[in-house]
Formats: C-alpha cells, sequence, structure tokens
C-alpha cells in the first residue's frame, strides 16, 4: 500500500467510528509513524510503506477508532507552539486556553513595561495558576516572559510531575514553583501575586457521562468535574483569590461554554469589576477579567 492508500483507508476506518476530522487525524498518525510533518505525507503520496510501517499505523488507527485522544496516542500536544507531554493523568490542553495564556502573558507583559528593569530583576512580576494540568499555563507565560515567576497548584501529584516535565524541557522549571495540594489552602499564606489565573474543572458533575469519548473516558474526571452545576471552583476562586492579590493584580478565568453570565454574577457579588468578558473562536464567552473594587 502506498501513502495515499493507507490514507484513504484510516479515513474511511475512522469516520465510520465516528471520529472528528478523520482525515487529518489518519494523518498524524500516519507522519508520526513515519517521523514526518504531516505535510511531507503529500510529497510522498505514491509513495509504498513496508509492512511494518502498515502495521504499526494500523494499530494506532484502531486505538483511535476505539476514540482514545490523538494527543494520548502521539504522547504530546500542542499548545500555542510549545509541544508538551500529555497522559492520562492530565488535561489535554484546549485551543481556547491559549486565549487565556495570551491574555495572561500580555497583562504581565504590561505590567513589565512599567517597572525599571533593576526593580523587576530584583522582584519578578507573580503569577499563579489553579490547577496545573500539563502546565500549559505557567509555561507559556514564563517562557514568553523572562521577568515572571510562576506558583502552579495541583491536587493531582500526577499532573504536578509532567507539568514539572515539561517545565524542564522549555527550561522554565527554575521559574516555576510546583505545589502539590488543594488550590489556595496549599499556599504559603505570606505569597501574593500581580496576576491569578484559573482554568478550573467546570463541567456540571451529570454532564460528564454525556461528553464525547474522547473526553469522557480519557480526561481525568479531577479535571472535569465542577460539582453539581459546574461552579464549585468559580466560588472558591472567587472568594478567595482577592486576598491572594497585590493591589492593580487581576484575575483571569477560563469559563464553561455557558457559564459568564452565572460567574459575572458571583464576581459582582465578591466584589470584583469585571473589566472584559472575551469570547474564543467560536465566539462563545470564555475568558473573564477581573480586578478588585
Ligand atoms: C480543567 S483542568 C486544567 C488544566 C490546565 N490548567 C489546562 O488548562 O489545560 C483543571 C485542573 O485542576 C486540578 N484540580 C482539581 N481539583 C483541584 C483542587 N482542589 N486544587 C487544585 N487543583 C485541582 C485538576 O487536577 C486539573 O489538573
Amino acid at each position: 500500500m502506498t501513502i495515499r492508500e493507507v490514507i484513504q483507508h484510516s479515513t474511511r476506518f475512522l469516520e465510520g467510528k465516528g471520529v472528528e476530522s478523520p482525515r487529518l487525524q489518519g494523518e498524524h498518525l500516519l507522519a508520526h509513524v513515519l517521523g514526518l510533518p504531516r505535510l511531507q505525507l503529500y510529497l510522498n503520496i505514491d509513495r509504498p510503506l513496508t509492512e511494518a510501517e502498515i502495521s504499526t499505523t494500523r494499530a494506532l488507527v484502531q486505538r483511535r477508532g476505539r476514540r482514545e485522544p490523538l494527543q494520548h496516542i502521539l504522547g504530546t500536544a500542542n499548545f500555542a507552539g510549545l509541544e508538551l507531554k500529555v497522559t492520562p493523568d492530565v488535561l489535554i490542553p484546549r485551543p481556547e486556553t491559549e486565549l487565556l495564556a495570551e491574555q495572561a502573558a500580555n497583562f504581565l507583559k504590561s505590567l513589565a513595561g512599567r517597572q525599571p528593569p533593576e526593580v523587576l530583576a530584583a522582584t519578578p512580576l507573580r503569577m499563579l495558576d489553579i490547577g496545573t494540568g500539563s502546565g500549559c499555563l505557567p509555561i507559556y507565560v514564563t517562557h514568553r516572559l523572562a521577568e515572571c515567576e510562576a506558583w502552579t497548584v495541583d491536587v493531582s501529584e500526577a499532573a504536578i510531575a509532567i507539568a514539572r516535565e515539561n517545565a524542564g524541557r522549555h527550561g522554565v522549571a527554575e521559574r516555576i514553583h510546583f505545589v502539590s495540594g488543594d488550590a489556595f489552602a496549599a499556599l504559603d499564606p505570606e505569597l501574593r501575586f500581580d496576576l491569578i489565573v484559573s482554568n478550573p474543572p467546570y463541567i456540571p458533575a451529570e454532564e460528564i457521562a454525556t461528553l464525547d469519548p474522547e473526553v469522557r473516558d480519557h480526561d481525568p474526571r479531577l479535571a472535569l468535574d465542577g460539582g453539581p452545576d459546574g461552579l464549585d471552583f468559580y466560588r472558591r476562586i472567587v472568594r478567595e483569590a482577592g486576598n491572594w492579590l497585590q493591589p492593580g493584580g487581576k484575575l483571569m478565568l477560563e469559563l464553561g461554554h455557558d457559564q459568564a453570565a452565572a460567574v459575572h454574577a458571583l464576581c459582582e457579588g465578591q466584589m470584583w469589576i469585571v473589566e472584559a468578558v472575551l469570547p474564543d473562536y467560536s465566539r462563545i464567552p470564555r475568558i473573564l477579567i477581573a480586578r478588585r473594587g
């Protein structure tokens, strides 16, 4: 079989299994097996494959057909241009979270621009991330901003281990403090931050069973379950975050698809001024930015 034929077969197979974007998924798997960038497949489209290449690709396509996420099969996910290791212990970072990462980095960059370099060198800006998962948020921000340190907390020790490894891969481990435990309760009470971010678990518990198999069966439940109405973590964060912010600091939260009004109301009930709720690529209100009133 040639590359073209394998792509055709895998597309048909994955389509039959209800996998979204079946052709693209098959191409990613084949490119992974051949060790080629995906677009190179098209420059070699009539190249015949060896028996070993075909059987390895078949095994991976079958795993994807059983609705195992592509990123688990490849072992990595791309987050805003950074390759991160992912395993079943961490949420696969999502494209909408890249918007939160970008807002966080832009805000800290603007703060950095207002301080003399010698002050920044002595006291770097500080960001806190609640719920680290793969470490995507603090890794992105510290990678973009040399003048920033981050603290990141996760109740899952396995997630902390992956996040630490990812930070090491990208050369920022020394500027990230990994804390294992329950949100704010795990932190040194003396700490204060210029920015607090979180993409918390926000799926209402009963909805988890209705999600796509890739999410329901493969993302960690700890990363999804936001309690009966999905808002448990927002209540906690909105209640507690104000005590941990420096004057002029901000809170930035990723929201579930229908949670903007509810989280906005929670913020206003706890003396926050909501500055913006930004839409994602599908125009869903996704990132809430607030400061202390
Ligand atoms: C939706 S995931 C977000 C992961 C990552 N920040 C991202 O955006 O891809 C939420 C994370 O919160 C963590 N978590 C759940 N309960 C927690 C708690 N009580 N304290 C700290 N982290 C918690 C989960 O283990 C999970 O890694």
